[in-house]
Formats: C-alpha cells, sequence, structure tokens
C-alpha cells in the first residue's frame, strides 16, 4: 500500500443500503453496508422511511468503517458522497452528512454519479483478493433495481451510454414479478434462488422489440401478471407447484433479452471486452451467461461489490480525485439519471 495515496471516505445513501467505505489509493480498507429491512413487508422501498433510517444509521455505519479501516478522521484526505440519481431524501441524508463531516475537518468532498460508481467496482483491490481489472475501452451493462444500461468505457472518466431502458429497469421488473408470484421485497434473489430447481423453457414470454440498444421491460411484466392470473384460475394451486419452473422461465427471458442486447453492441462496437456491474449482476444466470460467451473477455465484481455500497462510491471519488474533480459545498443532489 502506497502511504502517499490519498485516504478516502465514501458515503452511499441513494437509496435502502447505507453505507461507509474508506479506502487508500483504490484499496478497500472497509467497506460497511446497513441494508434496511423497514421495506421487506411494503413490496418495495418506502421513500420516507428510507430517509429516515438512513438518518438513523449514518452516524455508526461511517463510525465502524473508519474503525474497521484502523483509520482516524483527521487523517482523511477526502469524502467522497452519492450525489445521484437515488431517492432524493435518502440522497440529502447522504449528502449533507458527507458535506458537513468534509467541512469540520476541512477536505473537500467530491461528488459520484450512482451509475458511475457502479462501473467503479471493477478498479478496486483488497487484500487477499486476486483483481483482473477491465482494460479500456469495455463494454459495461450495468443493472440494477433503478437502471438498466449498456455503456461504453473509454476511461476511468469517460463513459458513453449507448443505450438504457424505455421503461422499468431490469432489478425492478425482477422484483415486481417476484411480487406476483408471492415473494418479499427484494425479490431479486429469491427470484434466482428459487430458479435454481426450475425448468427454464416450462414457459414462454415475449421478449419486447426494441431498436438498438434500448431496453423494454414494462411489457414482459404485465405479460406474466396476466399469466399467473390465467393459470390461477385454472388451477388455484398453480404457483405453489411450479413457482421454481416461473422463476426460471422468467429469468431465462430476462437473461436472454439483455444478452441479445450486449451481443449486439459488441459486434458493433468491435469490443470484446465485457463487464458486468449493478445489483442484478449479482444474477447465476447472467454471470453464467455472461462468462461463457465465446470471444468475450469477462468481468464481474464479486457480489458485496455489485450491489449498492460505498467501497465503488470511494473507488470513483478516487478517480475523481486523480483528476482534480473535487466537489462544491453548495451542489445539490440530484434524482433522477442526465449524464454519467
Ligand atoms: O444496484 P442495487 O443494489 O440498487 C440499485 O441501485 O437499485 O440493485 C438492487 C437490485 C434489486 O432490484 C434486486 O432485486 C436486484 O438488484 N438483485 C438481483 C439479484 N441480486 C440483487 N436480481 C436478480 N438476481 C439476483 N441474484
Ligand atoms: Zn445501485
Amino acid at each position: 500500500m502506497n502511504k502517499t495515496e490519498p485516504l478516502i471516505l465514501g458515503i452511499e445513501s441513494s437509496c435502502d443500503e447505507t453505507s461507509a467505505a474508506v479506502i487508500r489509493g483504490n484499496k478497500i480498507l472497509a467497506n460497511v453496508i446497513s441494508s434496511q429491512r423497514i421495506h421487506d413487508s411494503f413490496g418495495g422501498v418506502v421513500p420516507e422511511l428510507a430517509s429516515r433510517a438512513h438518518q438513523q444509521q449514518i452516524v455508526h455505519v461511517v463510525n465502524q468503517a473508519l474503525n474497521e479501516a484502523k483509520v482516524q478522521k483527521k487523517d482523511l484526505h477526502a469524502v467522497a458522497y452519492t450525489n445521484g440519481p437515488g431517492l432524493m431524501g435518502s440522497l440529502l441524508v447522504g449528502s449533507s452528512f458527507a458535506k458537513s463531516f468534509a467541512y469540520s475537518l476541512g477536505i473537500p468532498t467530491i461528488e459520484v454519479n450512482h451509475m458511475h460508481a457502479h462501473i467503479m467496482a471493477h478498479f478496486g483491490t483488497r487484500d487477499g483478493i486476486d483483481t483482473r481489472f477491465p482494460e479500456f475501452p469495455f463494454l459495461c451493462l450495468t443493472v440494477s433495481g433503478g437502471h438498466t444500461q449498456i455503456l461504453l468505457v473509454e476511461s476511468y472518466l469517460k463513459v458513453t451510454v449507448l443505450g438504457e431502458t424505455q421503461d422499468d429497469a431490469v432489478g425492478e421488473a425482477f422484483d415486481k414479478i417476484a411480487k406476483y408470484i408471492g415473494l418479499p421485497y427484494p425479490g431479486g434473489p429469491l427470484v434466482d434462488k428459487l430458479a435454481k430447481d426450475g425448468d427454464p423453457q416450462a414457459f414462454r414470454f415475449p421478449k419486447p422489440k426494441v431498436p438498438g440498444y434500448g431496453f423494454s421491460f414494462s411489457g414482459l411484466k404485465t405479460s406474466v401478471l396476466y399469466f399467473i392470473q390465467k393459470q390461477l384460475a385454472l388451477e388455484p394451486d398453480f404457483l405453489e407447484l411450479k413457482k421454481s419452473d416461473l422463476c426460471a422461465s422468467v429469468q431465462k427471458t430476462i437473461v436472454d433479452i439483455l444478452m441479445d442486447k450486449l451481443k449486439l453492441a459488441s459486434n458493433n462496437t468491435n469490443v470484446n471486452r465485457v463487464a458486468l456491474a449493478g445489483g442484478v449482476a449479482a444474477n447465476s444466470s447472467l454471470r453464467t451467461a455472461v462468462s461463457s460467451e465465446r470471444g468475450w473477455t469477462t468481468f464481474i465484481p464479486p457480489m458485496e461489490l455489485c450491489t449498492d455500497n460505498a467501497a465503488m462510491v470511494a473507488l470513483a471519488g478516487y478517480y475523481k480525485w486523480q483528476n482534480s474533480k473535487l466537489g462544491r459545498l453548495d451542489s445539490s443532489p440530484f434524482a433522477r439519471f442526465n449524464e454519467m
């Protein structure tokens, strides 16, 4: 570890994870993630409850990260925080905390775009983990609860959006379909788990016809809902009997949709280095599909760095720091994605 590298505290609070991390250079020293379980029974994140839970957690999470990293506040060089996109109330908790914390220490802030942070999860090292960084340029499929994007990444800071979803994000589709099946929030990991015992060919669902690198998942969601309603009318135990087959078939359809567009982007750009990022990158079927594609060199972050975490925020902050892109105390968080 190079002691001349900056020590950066990262803070993530854009949705339902309160997380703080400490890195030195690109080395992750601590990454503490507190997932809010308060939303589980509501079938989705309740924004007001999320902001309150962030407020309750943030001080503990930051202290824990500093303790685990064996770093004192006075030794920090900057505080990187998620400035958007995300839930406004939740972002405000993280950004206000980050700004006041940095101000009190007399150090700069670094504003981080959450979608950029997901990509930067590929560029961290940790003790005991052999890390292989993607070479530029590479394609990145960023799939989370709020976004679905195919990106061309040409350098740490030069990222072009080739295509994105026109409606629901892929994680949102997983979660809503899981809800129709009767699974609690967040349903994505449960669909993945149940799919392991199911037949992916059991049921067929239509794939949307979206031009270019665009995606759409709302049609799939509706067709699964109608299909379940129809089957339940014929067979009241349908969900109990066929849950795994249904999960496997839905998951296969989603993975096929994502893979079709990734292959198109790789063919058209001649870029065969392909990375996954975001919470849905934890999906086992997607990981297998991407890594088994012939001719591709693939990069998939460890599970903990796929779902929301502050290490990726700190890493994005580090690469911005290297380019002297520091934050301002008068900046405001933004809810919707516009550019990287
Ligand atoms: O990136 P993330 O942690 O938060 C956002 O920025 O949205 O992604 C969360 C999403 C949720 O929709 C969750 O259901 C989904 O990632 N997810 C999965 C899996 N693990 C998490 N979806 C499918 N399969 C998984 N194994
Ligand atoms: Zn995310």
